[in-house]
């Protein structure tokens, strides 16, 4: 089932183009991998699905109704939830709340409502446990939390709260080899949860883990795109590395011997 499709898409920022010609599809029970080297146009691609800006060219598909969303509360109300990269976590806030963070269960009416704190935190130990996530108490603050545990609170939530689109951005940049190990399984687990995930990476290794389809944005444009039986793993690190670039670079940073 195809949730989201682009068809030939583009943006212009002023005279810089961006992003121009990107077609894809975001498919229900799969990982579709975005990657491409810095200034490569990743960002500027999931915002535009995530409601953060608005795209200059080509359509939009949200189920098959064409639409340009105008904020990501509205991208959100369609079960597109993304995490960024530099989470937006209160570090000293417990797990819990972050978990419900701006959904916070109340009883009663606004002036005087009071929170459902006993229920929250119940309902976000449950989630993480669900989803194999252990965190020592669930009233710790976040911020001691590793990154790779908060990336992992961060998809349980989006998976709780219903999204049916989970982009993550560069979930494993900042992580070492075992945390991102981590992260890589929740990212299958929302996937064989049903969700449609898009997952921005620099690391082809990490995406060829975890991805039925990988797409390589090179200035804007789509490089390569290749489902995964078509691909291995050697040829999309050779893709990524920019085989002919190294080469070059090596031949010039060659010793002159004597
Ligand atoms: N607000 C902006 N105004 C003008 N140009 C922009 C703006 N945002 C991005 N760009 C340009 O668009 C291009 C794509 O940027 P984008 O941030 O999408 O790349 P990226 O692939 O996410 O890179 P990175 O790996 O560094 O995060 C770059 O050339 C960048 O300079
Ligand atoms: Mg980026």
């Amino acid at each position: 089932m195809t949730l989201i499709e682009m068809r030939e898409v583009g943006k212009t920022y002023g005279p810089i183009r961006a992003l121009g010609g990107i077609s894809l599809s975001v498919r229900a029970g799969e990982v579709t991998c975005v990657l491409g080297d810095n200034g490569a146009g990743k960002s500027t691609l999931i915002k535009i699905m995530s409601g953060l800006l608005e795209h200059t060219e080509g359509q939009l598909m949200v189920d098959g109704e064409e639409l340009v969303f105008s904020s990501p509360r509205q991208a959100l109300s369609r079960g597109i939830a993304t995490v960024y990269q530099d989470l937006a976590v209160v570090p000293l806030m417990e797990v819990w709340r972050n978990f419900f963070l701006g959904a916070e269960l109340r009883s009663g009416r606004f002036p005087l409502a009071g929170l459902r704190i006993r229920e929250m935190r119940r309902i976000a130990d449950e989630e993480l446990r669900k989803m194999g996530i252990t965190v020592k108490d669930i009233n710790q603050p976040i911020g001691t939390l590793s990154g790779g545990q908060r990336q992992c609170v961060a998809i349980a939530r989006a998976v709780y709260f219903g999204a049916r689109v989970l982009i993550l951005d560069e979930p494993t940049a900042a992580l070492g080899v075992k945390q991102s190990g981590v992260v890589l399984k929740y990212t299958a687990a929302a996937r064989d949860a049903g969700l449609g995930v898009v997952f921005i990476t620099h690391n082809p290794h990490h995406a060829y883990l975890v991805g039925d389809r990988f797409l390589v944005l090179k200035r804007g444009r789509v490089e390569l795109d290749s489902r995964r039986d078509e691909i291995s793993l050697n040829d999309l690190t050779q893709e990524m590395a920019g085989g002919d670039e190294l080469d070059a670079l090596a031949h010039e940073l060659r010793r002159t011997t004597k």
